[in-house]
């Protein structure tokens, strides 16, 4: 008998993933193509999505296209160009927003804002995606949740609400689709360094101090890196995780557990 070795092969794989121009999107792609899979990224910011993969060793297997996951409209574009001569295996969401403020905070403008791109831009991406996955009976679905959508975190109000979504979107899916043999999972990090955590900490007085802080708050010491959550995206999209569906992976440097 022989054993297959390399499960997280994604040789001849279509992948698309949204938001794939930055941070833990971007270091995704780059894992994905490097796997031997065909990389479609959406993302709203084209031209840093093409600076972001313009030097890498796997830009021949990285198309970058614009897409506004929060309109469906441009997810449907998006759509009929990916899957012009090619059928998508793998769907990543990870294209998110976050804003940080309690209910009092949190504006009706933005509280819409978070709901239009995480919680209707994953279903906007899935519901365009899902009658191919349906025709062919096989389909990976990766959404990119948050320690925000396992618990309650301070000021995080509206990112929360988003994340608790995404996370019953995941599962109710997972229940839907195993059928189908449409495998659907999440993941759940902690504090990664990506733009995303840096946007507004030049606002303060000693944002050194600020990053710091967010260093010593993680059990391990430091945030996360883009990289180390890609690792399980890979994982949760390969034959690696076949038995594996409706699952939120945490990738949080032991913050949950605590
Ligand atoms: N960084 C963290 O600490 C952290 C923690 C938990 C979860 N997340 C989640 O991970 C995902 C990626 O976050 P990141 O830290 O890499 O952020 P990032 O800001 O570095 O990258 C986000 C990317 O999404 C794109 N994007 C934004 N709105 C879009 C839209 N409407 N349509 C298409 N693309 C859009 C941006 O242009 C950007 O390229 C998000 O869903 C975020 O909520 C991040």
């Amino acid at each position: 008998m022989t054993i297959p070795t390399n499960k997280f092969d994604l040789t001849a794989k279509h992948v698309i993933v949204t938001g794939g121009g930055s941070g833990i999107g971007a270091a995704i792609t780059e894992l994905f193509a490097a796997a031997g899979a065909k990389v479609i990224v959406g993302d709203i910011n084209v031209d840093a999505s093409l600076k972001q993969h313009a030097n890498s060793d796997y830009s021949s297997s990285i198309d970058v296209h614009h897409c506004d996951i929060s309109d469906s409209e441009s997810v449907n574009n998006f759509i009929a160009i990916s899957c012009k001569n090619r059928k998508i295996d793998v769907l990543v969401n990870n294209a998110g927003v976050g804003f940080v403020g309690t209910i009092s905070e949190t504006s009706p403008e933005n509280f819409d804002r978070l709901y239009q791109t995480n919680v209707r831009g994953t279903y906007n991406m899935t519901k365009a995606l899902m009658p191919q996955f349906l025709d062919r009976k096989q389909g990976v679905i990766v959404n990119m949740a948050s320690i925000c959508g396992l618990v309650g975190v301070p000021d995080r109000f509206a990112y929360c609400m988003t994340k608790f979504a995404i996370i019953g979107m995941t599962k109710s899916m997972a229940m839907d689709h195993a059928k189908d043999n449409i495998r659907i999972n999440c993941i759940c990090p902690g504090r990664i360094a990506t733009p995303f955590m840096f946007d507004r900490i030049n606002e303060y007085p000693d944002p050194e101090a600020i990053r710091a802080d967010m260093d010593a708050s993680q059990p391990l010491g430091r945030m996360g890196t883009p990289e180390e959550v890609a690792t399980v995206a890979l994982y949760l999209a390969s034959d690696a995780s076949s038995f594996v569906t409706g699952a939120c992976e945490s990738v949080d440097g032991g913050w949950f557990a605590g």
